[in-house]
């Protein structure tokens, strides 16, 4: 592609310069177009906008490609720790072993939260959505952190980066505690992040928990799976509600109440919901024509991706991770037989081919969940709580940016010219 990029606008020809990153497509950089040509560009929907530069997560879509900070998704998470990916994501590189274990040691260290927070679950109903509590609590911790929400000094961003981290896991459990009536777990400092939000998940005061090391693993593989993926919707959430400098609470909570969608991050309940619904594989075909009809709203919760358009690298790790917390709770469950024979169609149904359509992050994420005991409304607080790290990491790179600026779109405006006032009693 050549440098620059020329637009005629009502006969006047003016070039924007063209960007190139360090792999994946060239950007137009069209900063100064409405001011050559008093035209604006359009794209809502953001379906080939860059909204900014970032070298924190790269996706290739024809290629099924995922990579943080260069490394693909699928050696992460074989090999890596959520921890190590979490350091990955805020520095750029792999951690040494002293350099993991001193990360590991202070998220640890702040997972405990301010005992007055607990009263701010009591407002709640016992059915309230854990999502709901999670935008509220989550929002409400800029109000106990006050040492940390000057956006301007590195060391206050970090001290808020690491507390959030930390207390995202305590904050998801005590939702779900509240949930189900039991009393609050407190962190426990022995055990692992994965293997303490189990605990005070899961865990009562009456008896020992027992962390069980393939969920625990399979719980970190999850978060590493969710950690950060470029600018989706609620990342870009994220990014916008801190270009008007608002504290990193406030903009994770912006972020979680974006992941709720159905659309995004409510999908794994959404999805989970449907294979209940669906119930037996003879039933697929019925709502595969459903997916299809275009008068029907129905869609295939957990197909298709605004990027993807071969494979979600992370479903086919998520599938593998299915069978193996399978084998360790020695479970069955028909609705991984339903998921797997819906795949199956809908793979080689023309209509989903050609609509590029196949299993994303969120397909099989319902399946583990629920089998490791949490309920459907709690599958998108996991996911909020994984995607943590890579909101306060892109929140971060964007205040760190120099050029950046508050988020200020404009629009194509369709509504009545000016007219003047007319009286009530004259019209
Ligand atoms: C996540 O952006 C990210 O990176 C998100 C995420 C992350 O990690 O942050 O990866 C996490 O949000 C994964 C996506 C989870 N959402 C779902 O599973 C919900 C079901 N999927 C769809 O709602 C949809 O596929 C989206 C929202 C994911 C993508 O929407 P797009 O890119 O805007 O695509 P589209 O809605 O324009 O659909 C293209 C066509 C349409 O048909 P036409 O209008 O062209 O005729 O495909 C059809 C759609 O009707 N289509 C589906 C479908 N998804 C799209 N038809 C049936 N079932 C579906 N699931």
């Amino acid at each position: 592609m050549g440098d620059t990029a020329k637009f005629i606008v009502e006969g006047k020809e003016v070039e924007s310069p063209i960007l190139k990153g360090s792999v994946g497509p060239d950007v137009i950089d069209i900063r100064k177009l409405y001011a050559q040509t008093g035209a604006f560009t359009y794209d809502p929907g953001f379906t080939s906008t860059a909204s900014c530069e970032s070298a924190l997560t790269y996706i290739d879509g024809d290629e099924g490609v995922l990579l943080h900070r260069g490394y693909p998704i699928g050696q992460l998470a074989e090999n890596s720790s959520f921890m190590e990916v979490c350091y990955l994501l805020l520095n750029g590189e792999l951690p040494s072993a002293a350099e993991l274990d001193g990360f590991t040691r202070t998220i640890t260290r702040h997972t405990m939260v301010h005992e007055q927070l607990s009263s701010f679950f009591k407002g709640f109903r016992r059915d309230a959505h854990p999502m709901a509590i999670m935008v509220g609590v989550v929002g409400a911790l800029s109000a106990f952190y006050h040492d940390s929400t000057d956006i301007s000094d590195p060391v206050q961003r970090r001290i808020s980066a690491h507390r959030l981290i930390a207390k995202i896991p305590t904050i998801a459990a005590m939702a779900y505690k509240y949930s189900v009536g039991q009393p609050f777990v407190y962190p426990d400092n022995k055990l692992s992040y994965a293997g303490n939000f189990l605990r005070m998940t899961f865990g009562v005061p009456a008896e020992e928990y027992e962390v069980v090391p393939a969920v625990e693993k399979a719980m970190d593989r999850i978060f590493i799976l969710h950690a950060d993926h470029e600018q989706n919707a609620s990342t870009s959430t994220v990014r916008l509600a801190g270009s008007s400098g608002a504290n990193p609470f406030a903009c994770v909570a912006a972020g979680i109440a974006c992941l709720w969608g159905p659309a995004h991050g409510g999908a794994n309940e959404a999805c989970l919901n449907m294979l209940r619904e669906i119930g037996t594989p003879d039933k697929i075909p019925h709502y595969i024509e459903r997916a299809k009809d275009k008068n029907d709203p129905f869609r295939l919760m957990g197909f298709g991706h605004r990027v993807y358009k071969n494979r979600d690298p992370r479903a086919t790790v998520m599938q593998k991770t299915v069978r193996e917390v399978f084998d360790a709770l020695n479970v069955q469950d028909p609705l991984f037989e339903t998921a797997l024979r819906l795949e199956e169609i809908a793979l080689n149904d023309p209509y989903f081919i050609e609509k590029k359509l196949f299993p994303n992050v969120d397909f099989y994420s319902g399946i583990i969940l629920s089998a490791i005991g949490f309920p459907t409304t709690m599958f998108t607080v996991l996911f909020a709580l994984a995607r943590t790290v890579g909101w306060v990491a892109q929140w971060n790179e964007m205040i760190e940016d120099p050029s950046q600026k508050i988020g200020r779109p404009r629009q194509l405006y369709t509504g009545p010219t000016q007219r003047d006032y007319v009286p009530v009693g004259q019209r």
